[in-house]
């Protein structure tokens, strides 16, 4: 996998590094990285959308670009009414408990959609934690640059005395965000998976994560095999 991708050749006025242009996300930064502007309309008619939408596991191992990977972060789960602090995907009772991470094979990051921010979370590869993960078969999510990880606060969610509801609603509005990137994957020429096979506890032990907080599914993304 190319380097060079996290080339930085501005620093903004919070002092994040961001992408440079051209660049490719593989991670090799070590930092917090500032994301390029999203596209926040245009695109593929939605009824095109709805018709190519489809689970694909034939990755290649090219990287996203920033702007791909910016795309895809605020299509996925960004804020579209930011004024109201509103999301693209719907959660139950507003609660905006799902905290998504982007793993690449350089580390773990964060999505702070506020800031437009990958904020740095753990150096370790934790795609091979996604995926097919039987010793010995080829795990599709290894060769994808990216290894979307949907973590659940449970804390901030706020219903600890009725888990049944907690788990039904964490549940669905993680479907939400699979569906949104699903949707934008396939508007834009990406293959992805959606993934309930995940190891949580060592997810959860690698990004640090609290009792309170657990991975609850993933979804691999990148670009269709050659
Ligand atoms: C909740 C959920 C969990 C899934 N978990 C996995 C998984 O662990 N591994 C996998 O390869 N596909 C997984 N999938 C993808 C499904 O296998 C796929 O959506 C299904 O075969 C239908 O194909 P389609 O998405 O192309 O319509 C999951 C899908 C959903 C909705």
């Amino acid at each position: 996998m190319k380097r060079i991708a996290l080339a930085i050749v501005i620093a903004v006025a919070a002092g994040v590094p961001a992408w440079a242009d051209g660049a490719e996300v593989d991670g090799a930064g070590g930092g917090d990285i500032a994301l390029p502007a999203p596209a926040t309309s245009g695109g593929m008619p939605l009824g095109d959308a709805l018709s190519a939408r489809a689970t694909h596991r034939e990755f290649s191992s090219a990287a996203l670009s920033p702007q791909e990977l910016a795309d895809l972060l605020w299509a996925a789960n960004g804020y579209n009414r930011p004024a109201e602090k509103k999301r693209t995907a719907p959660t139950a009772v507003n609660r905006q408990e799902i905290d998504l991470y982007v793993c690449t094979a350089d580390g773990a990051y964060l999505f702070d959609a506020a800031a437009n921010t990958l904020r740095r979370a753990a150096d370790a590869d934790l795609r091979g934690f996604t995926g097919r993960m039987n010793a010995g078969a080829e795990n599709f999510a290894v060769k994808a640059p990216v290894a979307l990880v949907y973590v659940i606060d449970f804390a901030r969610q706020g219903m600890q005395d009725r888990p049944m509801d907690a788990l039904r609603y964490a549940a669905v509005d993680c479907g939400f965000v699979g569906q949104n990137v699903y949707l934008h994957c396939a508007a834009h020429g990406l293959y992805t998976v959606f993934l309930g096979m995940i190891d949580a506890p060592a997810i959860s032990a690698a990004l640090g994560l609290p009792p309170t907080s657990t991975p609850l599914f993933a979804q691999t993304v990148g670009r269709p095999a050659e």
